[in-house]
């Protein structure tokens, strides 16, 4: 059932070479974000510890993560993403952040992925195979697990799709991770953070580049409708900053478990 929603899903799975496109933008839009706190906070830490951060973008978490524990080994298919986490943390003074680059799809044992107190993989499930990819989990886990999965349209505005006339569907979200999860023996704990609207934008051109991610295909036309539809719901604040009437605000699933060692 996963399969066959993720071949019905309206928007486009990325390859490495898009998120080496987005790797900048999206490490402006998410550094020290609400997500960032709410999913730190939530995290059972220790000074000990090593950590596993699969698909770990630029570091958002990475980052954060290494002031406080052991050591963080960052996995992520994009060399673009790693290339700005290992700009941060040289400019931040960090070295215990090992960068691996490799897919869930990977040989982990080939890439060097070993075993680790506690894993993360925040936002960056988009696999076909759900199950391999959970199996992987679990075998490099010797602690806690915790992954931040899509709830709904996640991220993306559904009216946007609506504006440029294109058919929206999400595809299959965290509900699948679960279930796959209780078919595996794993009872996993499910929490959610509510992101708040939040974003602001000190021109329209900002603002429109910064949802025109959503979409990595479009026409001239849809390019044209986007723009028109984005224009029309920006709004300017009393600070004088645009921002978006309705902003999407996505909810995250924050599904954790234990392994047993
Ligand atoms: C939305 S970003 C999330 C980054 C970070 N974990 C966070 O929560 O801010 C998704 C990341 O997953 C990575 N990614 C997507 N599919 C992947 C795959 N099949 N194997 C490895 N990394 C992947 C992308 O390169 C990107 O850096």
């Amino acid at each position: 059932m996963w399969q066959e929603g993720r071949r019905r899903k309206t928007w486009q799975s990325k390859t490495s070479a898009d998120w080496n496109k987005r790797s900048a933008g999206f490490a402006k839009r998410h550094k020290d974000s609400v997500f960032v706190k709410e999913f730190l906070k939530r995290l059972p830490l220790s000074p000990a510890m090593t950590v596993l951060d699969m698909g770990c973008g630029p570091g958002t978490l990475t980052i954060p993560l290494s002031r406080k524990v052991r050591e963080v080994t960052a996995v992520d298919f994009s060399s673009g993403m790693l290339a700005i986490l290992a700009e941060r943390a040289a400019k931040d003074g960090l070295d215990n952040i090992t960068t691996r680059q490799g897919a869930w799809e990977d040989n982990w044992h080939t890439l060097g992925v070993g075993q680790y107190d506690l894993i993360i993989a925040s936002r960056s499930l988009a696999v076909d195979d759900l199950k391999g990819a959970l199996h992987k989990l679990r075998r490099a886990a010797r602690g806690w697990v915790f992954i931040g999965d899509r709830v709904g349209s996640g991220p993306f505005d559904p009216a946007m799709f609506a504006a440029i006339g294109r058919p929206f569907d999400p595809g299959p979200y965290y509900i699948y991770t679960i279930n796959i999860l209780y078919q595996m023996g794993i009872y996993a704990r499910l929490d959610f953070i509510d992101l708040p609207a939040s974003r602001s934008y000190k021109t329209q051109e900002e603002a429109i580049s910064s949802w025109s991610w959503m979409f990595n295909d479009l026409t001239a036309a849809e390019n044209d409708k986007l723009n028109h539809h984005l224009s029309e719901r920006l709004a300017r604040n009393k600070k004088g900053y645009w921002y978006l009437r309705d902003e999407h605000c996505p909810s995250w699933a924050i599904i954790s478990w234990r392994e047993k060692t």
